[in-house]
């Protein structure tokens, strides 16, 4: 598995600081809200066990699932809810939690989704943000780091539902992944 990643592009503790950063903001901006910390199931349950470490308001939690990549590299597109909320969003403040905003796709879906919900607030943090490769435009209220456009895998982050187990962000060598490609 380790000999598959070309390059680390995040260690353990560079995330930690950036779950830091930004949970110490969350904690100031969210005081006295209705905060629902949501996680995107399934690349961001890593950023999202870190995260809420460092939130020190209260707030529940709530997962979702949803799912537009098949087993390539490139989004499809189409979003499906594989896991739906098991608390109401209604006034309450939504944060969504996400490992990375690639095509805007999976976020533009989730806060059309919200529209029809009635929340107070919805709003978006994300560990990783691939500005280049944006299909549709998205509101980042936190954006943890910036990347290039490069296949990354770990720390929730899956390449055909393997790799999310690493506890680094790596890039993924093209090798692993030209043959399967068109
Ligand atoms: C990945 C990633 C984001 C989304 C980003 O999820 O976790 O949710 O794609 O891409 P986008 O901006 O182009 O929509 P994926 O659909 O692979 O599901 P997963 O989280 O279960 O891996
Ligand atoms: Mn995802
Ligand atoms: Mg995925």
């Amino acid at each position: 598995m380790e000999n598959d990643i070309k390059e680390v592009l995040l260690t353990p503790e560079q995330i930690t600081a950036i779950a830091k950063d930004i949970g110490t903001q969350i904690s100031k901006d969210y005081k006295g809200k209705n905060l629902v910390l949501l996680c995107l199931l399934k690349g961001s349950i890593c950023f999202m066990a870190e995260l809420m470490k460092y939130i020190t308001i209260p707030c529940v939690i709530d997962f979702m699932a949803v799912s537009s990549y098949g087993s390539g590299t490139e989004s499809s597109g189409r979003v499906n809810i594989v896991k739906d909320m098991s608390t109401p969003a209604e006034n309450m403040d939504i944060l969504i939690v996400e490992d990375i905003i690639d095509s805007g796709n999976t976020l533009s879906f989730m806060l059309q989704y919200f529209k029809a919900k009635n929340c107070a607030s919805v709003e978006i943090a994300t560990l990783l943000n691939k500005p280049s490769r944006r299909k549709k435009e998205v509101p980042v209220k936190y954006s943890g780091q910036e990347i290039d456009d490069l296949f990354v895998v770990g720390f929730g982050l899956d390449y055909a539902e393997y790799y999310r187990n690493l506890p680094y962000i790596g890039v993924l060598k093209e090798s692993v992944y030209s043959d399967t490609e068109e």
